[in-house]
């Protein structure tokens, strides 16, 4: 007789047991409702110029910038390991910046060398570019600003409109605007359109919001805004609604995917945004989350890989379907 089971003259009156099913891994592993694969993973990574650099970033711990060579080496490896797609950023040094982001439209720029080396090298990578100017203006907004520090929207849009058909030319998967101007995911269908770029996608990050979160990524970019900061188009931390509008815009301009970003802090807003559209969705595991997970996890405080497992698998049970991270060959290699 076990301990489990007492034989009794009473029968129980507990008719459900939840843990009946917990009981086993087996069991475990067949209830389970959400799994998280190697093709839900979008690796972002950082490129500089020169050759055989790379350097880590000191708020992102197993981040690196890349010169295109190693960048081109480390993107071979990780397509080994079965991700799919990266995100590509640029690092521009101060003397290619401007007021008003030039480089970033440069046939011939970092981004415009890299995409089209990878492209050679790697053509099964499929590759997403930013779209945004914050990495090529001295000012490091991601728009144009006039002389009172008012960021311009539809000026703005124009250049991103060259910048991503730049992109296009040298045969980018996607472009990501990651700017928030109004209208931008239109005026970028169109011009694609126009200029035959037909196949060409759309990734939009349409629920963007002013997080401090992203602290570590514009360390990586030196891309700190000089001065003010980005609430006048990222979205403030405390809506949800407006959220929803910013996804319905974004979807009847043609955007292909739509993005939430930050992931963690916002995960009701994936999940609602689940419930608002059909059109995949991705979130963005940013800067933040990453290093407080290694910060926690050099201090001994917390078990890194279960951690790292159990908030992407809570992206994708919120309703994401594609997770931007820089834990992505990480979690390639722990599900290998
Ligand atoms: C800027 C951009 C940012 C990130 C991606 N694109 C930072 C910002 O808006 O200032 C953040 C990514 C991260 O924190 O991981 N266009």
């Amino acid at each position: 007789m076990s301990l489990e089971n007492p034989s009794t003259t009473k029968p129980s009156n507990l008719f459900q047991r939840p843990r009946r099913l917990r009981r086993t891994a087996t069991l475990r592993r067949m209830m389970r409702e959400t799994t998280l694969t190697v093709d839900d993973l979008i690796y972002p990574m950082f490129v500089m110029e020169g050759e055989g650099q790379k350097v880590e970033i000191a708020s992102m711990p197993g981040c690196y910038r890349y010169s295109l060579d190693l960048l081109l080496k480390e993107i071979a490896e990780v397509s080994q390991l079965g991700i799919n797609a990266i995100a590509l950023f640029p690092v521009i040094s101060e003397n290619k910046k401007d007021n008003t982001g030039t480089e970033s439209y440069n046939p011939e720029g970092l981004v415009q060398q890299t995409v089209k080396a990878i492209k050679q090298a790697i053509p099964e990578i499929v590759v997403i570019t930013d779209v945004a100017l914050d990495p090529f203006t001295t000012h490091g907004h991601d728009g144009l600003v006039d002389e009172n520090g008012t960021i311009l929207n539809d000026p703005t849009v124009e250049v991103l409109v060259k910048m991503a058909l730049s992109q296009a030319a040298v045969g980018t998967d996607f472009v990501a605007p990651s700017d928030m101007m109004d209208g931008r995911i239109g005026a970028i269908r169109q011009a694609l359109d126009a200029e035959g770029y037909i196949n060409v996608g759309i990734l939009a990050y349409s629920a963007k919001y002013a997080s401090a979160y992203y602290g570590p990524f514009r360390d990586a970019l030196d891309s700190a805004p000089k001065f003010g900061d980005k609430k006048t188009y990222q979205m403030d931390a405390a809506n949800a609604r407006e959220a929803i509008k910013e996804v319905e815009l974004d979807i009847a301009e043609g955007a292909d995917i739509v993005m939430v970003k930050p992931a963690l802090a916002y995960l009701d807003i994936i999940h609602q945004v689940r419930q608002a559209t059909q059109l995949p969705i991705a979130a963005y595991n940013v800067s933040g989350e990453y290093a407080m997970i290694k910060a926690a996890a050099q201090r001994g405080w917390i078990d890194e890989k279960q951690v790292i497992l159990e908030s992407l698998t809570s992206m994708k049970r919120a309703g994401a379907d594609l997770i931007l991270t820089y834990f992505a060959k990480e979690v390639a290699l722990m599900l290998l």
